[in-house]
């Protein structure tokens, strides 16, 4: 079997229920752990419609997707999500406290876990300034804390988790380029044994990814690190020089 942690796509593709024609189309992909795989295409090239077939958000329409050698479909839902930590695109905080935010997903975390988890984030400072800290209160929809907050406390909920593969849908995109390369070297060490799967818009979040897959209009239409897309993809180059 491949490691736990690894996803595996093959030959999927996926529509959406009453839809014409599918979003992906013929996905076949490995994401191994100890690896960065970075998903990177234009707006509605179907990304984040990837990344959430992974926690099984909708299933497959053809073909089939694995996790540690097991179809997603043998594998039940506590798995899946003991295993799968996933950072939205639009990223949300539940109503009630900064912990009870923290440990879904991480019920058994010391505080001092959660701390790290918060640091890792780049989030320990501006949680550690609030009244009550851990204890201060979320409201609804995450309102009293900034979009840049929300996005680095759903980051240190995901780590709190410790999973095998982190799915991170365009999750930087909210933070200032200084605090995003902090957040990023941050990440290295606490996420080197799972499999990462990034989606990204700029590509400078993703130079330095184990392979890039370039998707456009649901396909994947080339596929590598960044010097061999540089070379062989002109849909890359685009992306790159846009
Ligand atoms: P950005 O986040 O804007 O960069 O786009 P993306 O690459 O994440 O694309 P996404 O996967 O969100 O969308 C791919 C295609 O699926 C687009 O044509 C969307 O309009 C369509 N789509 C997304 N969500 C839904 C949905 O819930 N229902 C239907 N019918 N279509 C959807
Ligand atoms: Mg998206």
């Amino acid at each position: 079997l491949p490691e736990p942690g690894t996803v595996e796509f093959k030959d999927v593709t996926f529509g959406y229920p009453g839809a014409e024609a599918p979003v992906l189309s013929n996905i076949s992909f490995t994401a191994k752990p100890g690896q960065t795989t970075a998903i990177i295409g234009s707006t509605g090239a179907g990304k984040t419609t990837l990344l959430n077939l992974i926690p099984r958000l909708y299933d497959a329409t053809e073909g089939e997707i694995l996790i540690g050698g097991v179809p997603l479909k043998e594998l039940g839902r506590e798995a899946i999500s003991q295993n799968i930590s996933a950072v939205p695109q639009r990223p949300y905080l539940f109503s009630g406290t900064i912990e009870s935010n923290l440990r879904f997903g991480a019920q058994d975390a010391e505080e001092e876990e959660l701390w790290e988890a918060l640091r890792i984030a780049q989030a320990d400072g501006f949680v550690s300034e609030r009244e009550g800290q851990l204890e201060s209160k979320i409201s609804q929809g995450g309102t009293n804390v900034s979009g840049g907050q929300r996005q680095r406390l759903c980051i240190a909920r995901a780590l709190a988790a410790k999973p095998k593969t982190y799915l991170f849908d365009d999750s930087f995109s909210a933070l200032d380029v200084s605090t995003d390369a902090k957040l990023r070297a941050a990440l290295v060490e606490p996420t080197k044994d799972a499999a990462v799967i990034i989606v990204a818009q700029r590509v400078s979040t993703i130079t330095d990814a184990d392979q890039i897959l370039v998707l456009d209009h649901g396909e994947i239409v080339a596929r590598g690190t960044h010097e061999e897309l540089l070379e062989s993809s002109e849909t890359y180059q685009e992306i790159v020089t846009s």
